[in-house]
């Protein structure tokens, strides 16, 4: 596991997007595992910059969401299906028939969720996957609790989530009650992932994820069992952990190895 620390917000999206756009270039018909929620958007900000200033193309890449409200239709503002629409798809040369995200009016949610695991499988598996982190710990829909092992299902929203969702719908009973989301299990399979977590609220649930034992109450702790992780931290996310100073160090160390390695491979040619 990598922890990354950065002065800002803005930091960490630059980061991210650098570490996909290497994906991209290397394989142009990679597959994203992509995340909703306030963290991604400085990350998606700068792919949408790259493709236009830098010509970064998605033409063949293919992307899955992690999760969406169900019932809920594609083109209501709170769907997660807008949002990435808004934020990213409609911004840079991706065909939408490569981009997933759950369907939120799926005639029968259950049977999607087998259908949605199977598409992930038909695309040769997820690249490369970016998270969030809740501040209770949760990665994508799966809360506090959630098996490790979980696959891609519908969830009953807590009573909390949807009073705190209640704001972003016109009546209270607009409020989607449930969603679909991948599992963890599924999260663990993607072959590198990256969590990005910004700001003071998110230092507990970081320090838990990456410090404390690996445990359903904190599902991002699950991460601590994959073997290519990177934690893209700000300074105020990252304010909690024991060990904050030595991965710092870790990172110093490292990068100044690839440099010397690079270095000495060009002055080779
Ligand atoms: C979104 C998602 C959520 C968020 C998390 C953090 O697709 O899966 O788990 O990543 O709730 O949300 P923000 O980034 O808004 O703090």
């Amino acid at each position: 596991m990598e922890v990354v620390i950065l002065p800002d917000a803005e930091a960490v999206g630059k980061e991210a997007a650098r570490k996909i756009a290497v994906l991209i270039r290397r394989k142009p018909n990679c597959v994203l595992g992509l995340a909703t929620g306030s963290t991604p958007i400085p990350c998606y900000r700068e792919l949408i910059r790259m493709h236009k200033e830098e010509g970064l193309d998605f033409s063949k890449v293919t992307t899955f969401n992690l999760d969406e409200y169900y019932p809920i239709d594609p083109r209501h503002h709170q769907s997660y299906r807008y949002f990435m629409d808004e934020n990213l798809f409609n911004h840079i040369n991706i065909d939408k028939a490569r981009t997933f995200v759950p369907y939120g009016l799926a005639p029968d949610p259950y049977e999607h969720c087998i259908w949605y695991e199977e598409q992930i499988k038909k695309a040769g598996g997820i690249d490369l996957q970016i998270l969030g982190i809740g501040h209770n710990g949760h990665i994508a829909f799966n809360e506090p609790g959630s098996s490790l092992a979980s696959r891609t299902r519908v969830k009953t929203l807590t009573r909390e989530t949807i009073e705190a969702n209640a704001r972003f719908f016109e009546r209270p009973e607009d409020v989607p009650r449930y969603a679909i989301t991948m599992g963890i299990g599924t999260i663990l399979e993607a072959r590198e992932i990256l969590l990005l977590a910004t700001s003071e609220g998110k230092a507990d649930a970081v320090a838990k994820a990456i410090e404390g034992p690996v445990t359903s109450m904190c599902p991002a702790s699950a991460l601590q069992l994959h073997p290519h992780v990177t934690f893209i931290l700000d300074e105020a996310a990252a304010s909690k952990l024991e060990r904050k100073d030595y991965y710092k160090y870790v990172h110093e160390m490292s990068e100044s190895l690839k440099r010397q390695i690079r270095e000495k491979l060009a002055n080779q040619i």
